[in-house]
């Protein structure tokens, strides 16, 4: 419906205007290195004609001042399109996209996407530089914690309802923002987990692996795309013409923008792929950048680029008819200011309740020994200690600044005391977060001897976990292990609440626990979250999105691995010629898929509706249908997450031993049964081959179909593909 409105404007602006459409200027807020351009220059680029959007822009009024200059005082009056990264809330902050992953339930994302797109629209952000659909297996990478975990599958539902969350059915509506699809691709795959390191991958994992959460994404409807700092097998993502142009804008057919990430264009510079700026610009913009964030590689040397031939004009057109596409979308040209009057400044009941209700869903119970949880209610003393009992500092990374101030999480100690009114809430913080004095380690001992109940709330603060936070060790930072050693050593049984971005290595103490609750990040409601689950207000149910190590020298641990030549057999645990540590036990601390609940279910093999079907039926449509059947057990309501996984026996790619391809999180009464279904299709059968043009085959031969509580499950069934 725009195209003629693209044209027509195209036809009228100068090289320069057009140029200018592809800049991305940064504002109050450096998410970056070095300063970005300051204000002053934004404002000249915008009156001028020669700026296309602006990031990091904060409140109504900031974002109507800017617009007006462009809107009103540049020649063409072409409006800007402001950025932000809204990344698990503005006002509201829920848990971390992590967390959200864990509850196995997309409706959580959609749910933050819809509060959060208001807040920020409202605001005059028309642009959240999200969801971040990374699949990673490096839990120290910091950035897991913007991401959905190890799965593709999980990641993929996940990107689909945040984009739906955010963009609705109408971009211009004054509620929504569009999404952007990040980073592309393989980000998550940074060697060592360091930060923006290599990535070298085969065409295969690119595209069984990283790649279809994007895909997801581009089928919701994503109106934009980041590209991604690292290299993909050699080439830089931001020069990445396979990726960029073939992959997503050909074979994808996807018509939004890529915008660069922060300087990424000149980073191709550093990363030796380009010998100059101008050499970066002409990569980027060759192969499929459409916007440049921060640096203006593009900008500076695109008038001599088309001049010598070196950049095709049909290019420069097609990047700028992405840009006003989007702005034509978000309706910019009719509406390019908010009401002022109008913009949200709080979170509401509403939205802390929503905020609250997913924190709690996220939760994953890792350990209850004796059923050491909930807390007994008639315990009257409760010790609430450790670094993050009373701390305000639980909202995770990526919380626009003004947030992390004036809406600061509740306390785990404060969600207690409104949660348990008749009980007495001892609080000692033990030691520091990150080290220091230890002189507070007697204070809770002894708050420990006179309670009934113990709760331990330890972990990482969110300033280790993030973009540019990764960590080589990945226990409990500081002392905190001495603090939970000494509280062992009163002998009470005690909880630790986790907090954290990321999973952590929890050998060392796991066994003088007596319940391990993992709460991640879990935003503005945290302490009343945690006590729902602590007190059993909420029954917890989620599942780990993310295998946790025993050690680091572990990583990569994940479920969906290949089997080697050679794999580990438990029941002879002597063979030498076998894969396997020698000073570690076989698999991780906690699986893919694992998480305790306060009852108890089981979940019957799985029926198929027919054992055999025909692999050129599926390609054309055809589907098996896949029935469990859950039953509460035990004596309390609670949720379990029913999980499908195939495994193809043998294939011409030797495929993983479990891929997850379904799940369902259910709630059941005591005693309760319910059917649940799956169909497994072509989608779910076969897998991408190496091919780089992208070939997609389901070949003949069996399938094993598990269905069950964790990845680690044994139901299974057998299909036969003809
Ligand atoms: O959106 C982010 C990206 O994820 C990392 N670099 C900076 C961008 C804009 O803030």
């Amino acid at each position: 419906p725009y195209e003629d409105r693209i044209r027509e404007l195209l036809g009228r602006m100068t090289v320069e205007e057009k140029f200018g459409q592809l800049q991305q200027l940064a504002w109050a807020w450096d998410t970056g290195p070095g300063a970005g351009a300051a204000t002053e220059d934004a404002e000249a680029a915008a009156r001028k004609g020669l700026l296309g959007s602006v990031l990091n822009v904060f409140g109504a009024a900031s974002s109507n001042a800017l617009q007006r200059i462009a809107v009103e005082e540049s020649r063409l009056g072409i409006p800007l399109v402001f950025g932000l990264d809204v990344i698990h809330g503005y006002w509201t902050t829920f848990p971390i996209p992590l967390a959200q992953a864990a509850a196995f339930d997309p409706a959580v994302a959609e749910t933050d996407g819809v509060v959060s797109a208001r807040e920020a629209r409202s605001n005059g952000v028309h642009w959240a530089f999200a969801p971040m659909v990374d699949v990673t297996r490096e839990p120290r990478w910091g950035r897991v914690a913007e991401s959905s975990g190890e799965d593709p599958y999980l990641a993929a539902r996940y990107a689909a309802a945040k984009v739906r969350g955010f963009q609705g059915d109408d971009l211009a509506s004054q509620g929504q923002v569009a999404a952007c699809a990040k980073h592309f691709a393989a980000y998550g795959g940074a060697e060592g987990g360091r930060d923006y390191n290599t990535v070298d991958v085969s065409e295969q994992r690119l595209r069984n692996l990283y790649l279809p959460p994007f895909k997801a994404a581009v089928d919701a409807g994503a109106a934009t795309f980041m590209a991604a700092f690292n290299t993909v097998s050699g080439i830089p993502a931001h020069g990445n013409t396979h990726l960029l142009t073939d992959v997503l804008k050909k074979e994808w057919g996807f018509d939004g923008v890529v915008v660069s990430d922060w300087a990424g264009v000149a980073e191709m510079v550093v990363h030796g792929y380009a010998a100059d700026p101008a050499e970066a610009g002409r990569l980027a913009l060759g192969s499929g950048i459409d916007m440049e964030m921060v640096s203006t590689s593009i900008a500076d040397h695109g008038r001599e680029l088309l001049r010598s031939g070196r950049l095709a004009p049909e290019r420069l057109d097609d990047a700028v008819a992405r840009v006003l596409r989007l702005k034509l979308r978000l309706g910019l040209f009719e509406r390019p200011y908010v009401p002022e009057d109008a913009a949200l400044s709080a979170p509401t009941e509403a939205t802390r309740a929503a905020a609250r209700e997913a924190a709690a869903r996220c939760m994953v119970l890792l350990k209850n020994e004796n059923a050491a949880l909930p807390l007994d209610p008639g315990a009257r003393t409760i010790a609430v200690v450790g670094p993050f009992a009373d701390s305000v500092d639980l909202l995770g990374t990526w919380v626009i600044p003004d947030t992390r101030q004036r809406f600061p999480a509740v306390t785990v100690v404060e969600g207690l005391k409104s949660a348990l009114p008749q009980a007495r809430i001892l609080h000692a913080q033990g030691v520091p977060a990150e080290g220091g004095s230890r002189a507070g380690i007697a204070e809770a001992v002894a708050a420990a001897g006179a309670a009934d109940a113990v709760v331990v709330v330890a972990g990482e603060p969110p300033a280790i976990s993030g973009e540019a936070a990764t960590r080589a060790d990945l226990g409990l930072p500081g002392d905190q292990e001495e603090l939970i050693a000494a509280i062992a050593a009163t002998g009470t049984p005690f909880t630790v609440v986790l907090v954290a971005g990321r999973p952590l290595t929890i050998g060392g103490w796991l066994d003088s626990a007596a319940a391990v609750l993992m709460a991640w990040h879990p935003g503005i409601e945290a302490g009343h979250a945690v006590a729902d689950i602590l007190t059993g207000a909420v029954g917890p149910g989620g599942k780990l999105p993310v295998t946790v190590p025993r050690s680091v020298g572990q990583i990569p641990v994940y479920y969906n691995r290949e089997t080697t030549g050679r794999p580990y057999d438990a029941s002879r645990p002597d063979e030498k010629y076998v894969s396997k540590y020698l000073d570690l036990p076989d698999g991780p601390q906690f699986p893919f898929g694992f998480g305790l609940s306060y009852t108890d279910f089981t979940t019957s093999d799985p029926r198929l509706s027919r054992s055999a079907i025909d692999a050129a039926a599926l390609m054309a449509g055809a589907s098996v249908e896949v029935t469990t059947t859950l039953t509460n057990t035990g004596g309390r309501p609670g949720d379990e997450v029913v999980q499908l996984y195939v495994h193809d026996r043998a294939a011409s790619i030797v495929q993983p031993v479990r891929r997850l391809r379904g799940f369902e999180r259910v709630r059941l009464t005591p005693g309760e049964s319910t059917e649940v279904r799956f169909h497994l299709t072509a989608e779910d059968l076969g897998f991408w081959t190496g091919d780089p043009a992208g070939v997609f085959v389901v070949e003949p031969g069996a399938v094993d179909v598990y269905v069950g509580t964790s990845s680690l499950t044994r139901s299974r069934c057998t299909l036969d593909v003809t």
